[in-house]
């Protein structure tokens, strides 16, 4: 069983922006902590999302980085010759804007800490806690990514896991979930540990318009049972009570007004006002849909020090756990809460906006 532990010492500021999770994960190994505190509920706050004030050409970003790679030709940008560690306000806006078109956005070679981490995650958003996942000491706002393969728990569960069981969204259990996550990945085991990214507004498209026509404006539970029983196995602390929460299946970007497939597997629970046969029957095809469908996810293969920035309200993601036997893999994230998921049922869907401004003479 992992302890509940409490954290001990403070830490003065300079401390704590000297403080380093790649040195304390190599000399102490797993570090993280589950205190036995409680957190008050999260209160319900205006959103006000950083790329609303992006300039829509993202000049920024695109002019100051040395190379600029897609990754696949809707989802995924590599940038390269930029430190997330300091942007510009203009550049982070911009950053905002860039997640919401493309997904998700890699940067490489990352010198960022924990400290400034935090900092940079704060600027779109307040940062989530997390109800029960474990933490580094001194920055509850931190989700540590660390498996230890010695654990019992850790054996057990991945034992006849795929890693197709576990896309999601970040957080979206809560009222107002994550609108971007930021994951720097630290130390790579010598082979394995990709992530995979699937891209909501193409799953949304590659509907029939049949299917369409059924999704839109139905809403769907979400839930923190996955972490729950994840708590309950370890025999670690739930410092704020999951509360479930129904969200719209096909939600409207509040940036690029697109519509988005808005499913989180190991979250949602049912759609609301169907049955239940009912109910799993949709939820089983359109999961299988994401789960499946290759033309539209990206699969990343990491280097040490990259940073992923996504956008969890166009995308869902998912760890590919293969690497138990080649080495360690440390990271951590950190997830600013953006708008309640709203649908506008007058917002269209991206292939719609393209073919209106093809028509439109304006490619
Ligand atoms: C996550 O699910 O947020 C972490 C993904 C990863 O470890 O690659």
């Amino acid at each position: 069983m992992t302890p509940n532990v409490t954290e001990s010492s403070t830490l003065s500021e300079e401390e704590l922006k000297n403080f380093d999770l790649k040195k304390l994960v190599l000399e102490n190994g797993d570090y993280t902590i589950f205190p036995d505190v409680e957190y008050p509920p999260l209160v319900s706050f205006e959103h006000d999302d950083p790329g609303k004030r992006a300039d829509p050409n993202m000049t920024s970003l695109f002019e100051k980085a040395t190379k600029i790679e897609k990754l696949t030709p809707k989802l995924g940008t590599v940038i390269y010759g930029l430190q997330l560690s300091e942007l510009t306000d203009q550049q982070k806006d911009d950053l905002s804007l860039l997640c919401a078109l493309r997904g998700v956005v890699f940067f490489k070679k990352q010198n960022i800490t924990p400290y400034q981490f935090v900092q940079l995650g704060k600027y779109f958003g307040p940062l989530h806690v997390h109800n029960a996942f474990g933490h580094p000491p001194h920055f509850p706002e931190i989700s540590t990514i660390y498996y230890d393969r010695k654990s019992a728990v850790i054996q057990e569960k991945f034992r006849y896991y795929r890693s197709s069981d576990a896309w999601h969204s970040d957080i979206s259990f809560e009222e107002q979930p994550g609108s971007l996550s930021f994951l720097k990945i630290d130390t790579l085991p010598s082979v394995g540990g990709d992530t995979t990214w699937a891209d909501g507004y193409a799953a949304y498209d590659k509907l029939t318009p049949t299917m369409q026509r059924i999704v839109d404006g139905l809403e769907v539970e979400h839930t923190g049972e996955y972490h729950r029983q994840l708590a309950a196995a370890k025999g670690t602390k739930i410092r704020r009570p999951f509360i479930d929460h129904v969200h719209p299946l096909v939600r409207t970007h509040p940036l690029t007004g697109m519509k988005s497939l808005y499913l989180s597997p190991i979250f949602t629970s049912r759609i609301v006002g169907l049955s239940l046969h009912e109910s799993e029957a949709i939820l089983k095809l359109l999961n299988d849909h994401v789960i499946g469908g290759h033309d539209f996810q990206v699969r990343y293969k990491w280097e040490e020090d990259d940073v992923a920035v996504w956008d969890n309200r166009c995308c869902v993601h998912n760890a590919i756990v293969d690497y138990f036997d080649e080495g360690l893999r440390h990271g951590y994230r950190v997830t600013p809460q953006g708008e309640r998921p709203f649908y506008d049922p007058s917002s269209k869907s991206r292939r719609q906006m393209e073919q209106e401004k093809a028509a439109n003479g304006n490619n």
